[in-house]
């Protein structure tokens, strides 16, 4: 079986240097090999879950799929698609749910994350402020990933359940209904960093501790300076492996430039040199595509474009798959 990668990218926000370093940059290498089989996908429907401002939606939708345009994602060799723009998915999403236990969602980190809000701020009822929406989340996830037939769903750590959901439920319906469906598998990539934010945590829009992928670079070193640091002075030796601003610039330097870097610490580099070098390096890999960026921005008619090409491949494989499912599950002419 060929290998299929797929991943989503659920719009809500703007990219941030965490993106781009964890899941962007390698998505976009990938899609160089004329013979990679992959899907990227705007993941519009799953933005729905957690925001209720259509501006913000929009807004996110556009400045997600210029982002991937502008660092050179090469979409002749990959499949690159808003999920709304596959119909297919959600059709594809019902007949999984009429396929998966409620018991299984009831196991999603995601909802039990909120029940257990819920219980600390000791409301009575569990499942206040909780949607349908969220509650049956994988479900619409499980529906993108085995649409495609994907082998490989590359995602973060928080995300492993969900794909171990989609595998369970589509074991389910091929035992009943007879191999429609591929298994997939989650692929968590350990050598890509996990990059820190301006905190020291996860980088991470849920943490508001983001540095924005494209900011014109005065903002972007004035968001650099915003890392915290300790009280070292100049002078005194620093240790590398405890700094968010090491471990940032490691995301992005050569070898050669960490070791460089890493010698500049031990030498007392201060923390504001250090940074000021860490904005020039970002900016020498991302000047060229965030101007592309601003240039696709001005232009949303040519983003849509790429996403109306993609559409049209995704609904190629969809449009067929959903019609042989529907057959499967008793849905077909009458004469
Ligand atoms: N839920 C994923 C996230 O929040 C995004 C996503 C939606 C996804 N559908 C997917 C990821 C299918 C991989 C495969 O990160």
């Amino acid at each position: 079986m060929k290998k299929t990668v797929l991943t989503g990218i659920t719009t809500t926000g703007t990219p941030h240097l965490g993106n781009y370093v964890g899941a962007i940059r390698p998505a976009i290498r990938a899609s160089q090999h004329p013979d990679s089989r992959a899907f990227y996908f705007l993941a519009d429907y799953h933005a729905l879950i957690k925001c209720h401002e259509p501006e913000h939606v929009h807004r996110s939708t556009l400045e997600i799929a210029a982002t991937w345009l502008a660092l050179g994602l090469n979409t002749d060799n990959v499949t690159f698609y808003r999920q709304s723009d596959v119909p297919e998915i959600t059709e594809l999403a019902w007949l999984l749910s009429c396929m998966t236990a409620k018991g299984l969602m009831n196991r999603a980190h995601a909802y039990k994350a909120a029940v257990q809000a819920n219980e600390e701020a000791g409301d009575l009822d569990p499942d206040k402020g909780i949607t349908m929406g969220l509650f049956s989340y994988p479900v619409l996830m499980a529906a993108d990933i085995l649409m495609f037939g994907a082998t490989h769903v590359p995602v973060g750590r928080d995300q492993i359940q969900h794909v171990e959901m989609a595998r369970d439920i589509a074991q389910r319906f091929n035992h009943h209904f007879g191999e429609l469906f591929v298994l997939p598998e989650a692929v968590v990539e350990d050598d890509v960093a996990v990059l820190q934010g301006l905190d020291g945590r996860k980088m991470s829009k849920s943490y508001n501790n983001t540095i924005p992928l494209f900011l014109p670079p005065k903002q972007l070193q004035k968001s650099i300076n915003k890392i915290v640091t300790n009280l070292l002075e100049p002078g005194q030796p620093k240790d590398p492996e405890t700094s968010t601003v090491f471990q940032v610039w490691r995301a992005f330097a050569t070898p050669e430039q960490t070791a460089e870097m890493r010698r500049e610490f031990a030498a007392g580099i201060a923390w504001g040199e250090a940074k000021k070098r860490l904005c020039a390096l970002i900016d020498s890999e991302i000047a060229e595509a965030r101007e592309r960026y601003e240039i696709l921005l001005a232009n949303p008619a040519a983003i849509e474009a790429e996403l109306q090409k993609g559409a049209s491949k995704a609904r190629a494989i969809a449009s067929p798959f959903m019609q042989r499912l529907r057959a499967a599950v008793g849905i077909r002419p009458l004469g």
